[in-house]
This record gives C-alpha cells, structure tokens and sequence, in this order.
C-alpha cells in the first residue's frame, strides 16, 4: 500500500520506528517529516498529510504527535478525511469496519511501539464493512457545504 506518513518531534522516534517497519513489510511510505527531534508546529505537518489525502493522492496517511489530538484535530478539518486517533487496538479494528478512517493517528507520547504497531498492522489489514455504515459516512458530506 501507497503510504504517507507524519510526525511532529514528540513522536519523531515512533515514526521512524514505524516508517521502517513498514518498508520492511513492503508498503511504500512517504515521510513529510518531522526529521529530528527540533521542534515543529503539529499543523504544518497534519495539513500537508491530510491535503494529500483529501485530494486523493494517497489513499491512507499515518499521523503521530504527542498524544495525537492535535493532528486528528487537523486532519479532519479536510473534506472526505476521516482520521481516527486509535491508541488502542479496539479503536484501530472500529475505525476501519465502521468509519472506513483514512488516517491513522497515535500519540507518541501515549503509547509504546509495540502497541503502535500491533495497531497499524490491524488498521492496515481491517476491510470496511460498508453497508449501514457507507450510509452513515455519505452524511458527512452534507457538513463540508457548511465550510
Ligand atoms: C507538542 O508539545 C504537543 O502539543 C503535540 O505533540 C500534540 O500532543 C498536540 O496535540
């Protein structure tokens, strides 16, 4: 899968550690930064992850600041964006069968790697389950007319 991926320095370890785990796995991953430690503003980063994905671009991105509000706070100002901040497996395996999230965001500060990748790999391999659920997700549309 076509990944795009960021980060702020709160969550700089954790995304490289899951940047490299997904090159191991074969998914091609795009990294829009943070590329050390220095600290960045979370928006910079969140806005250019979320545009891509709005515009279809990239058809999933991944997300990490300190504890991942901020940039799922971001992301999800961008029309047909659905990020989910999943610091739980729970969270991960619903956000995909039931609100088809596109964004993945956890908090580096929150959660441990282990967990983190326990949880990507359940959100990359969780099929939407559509349905009652698709019909649910066309009302959001009507709230982008709003903007
Ligand atoms: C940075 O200190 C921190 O505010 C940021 O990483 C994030 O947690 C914001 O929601």
């Amino acid at each position: 899968m076509k990944l795009l991926i960021g980060c702020d320095h709160a969550a700089y370890g954790l995304k490289e550690t899951l940047k490299r785990y997904l090159i191991e796995s074969g998914h091609e991953v795009e990294d829009v930064g943070a590329f050390s430690e220095a600290s960045v503003d979370y928006p910079q980063i969140g806005m250019q992850v979320a545009a891509q994905v709005s515009e279809g671009r990239y058809e999933r991105g991944i997300l990490m600041c300190g504890t991942g509000l901020g940039m799922s706070m971001v992301a999800n100002r961008y029309p047909r964006v659905r990020a989910a901040l999943c610091n739980d497996l729970f969270s991960a395996l619903m956000s995909r069968r039931h609100n088809d999230a596109n964004i993945l965001v956890m908090g580096g500060r929150v959660i441990g790697d282990v967990l983190a990748i326990d949880i990507l790999n359940a959100w990359l391999e969780t099929p939407f389950e559509g349905g009652r659920h698709q019909r649910r997700l066309d009302q959001f549309d009507s709230i982008d007319s709003l903007k």
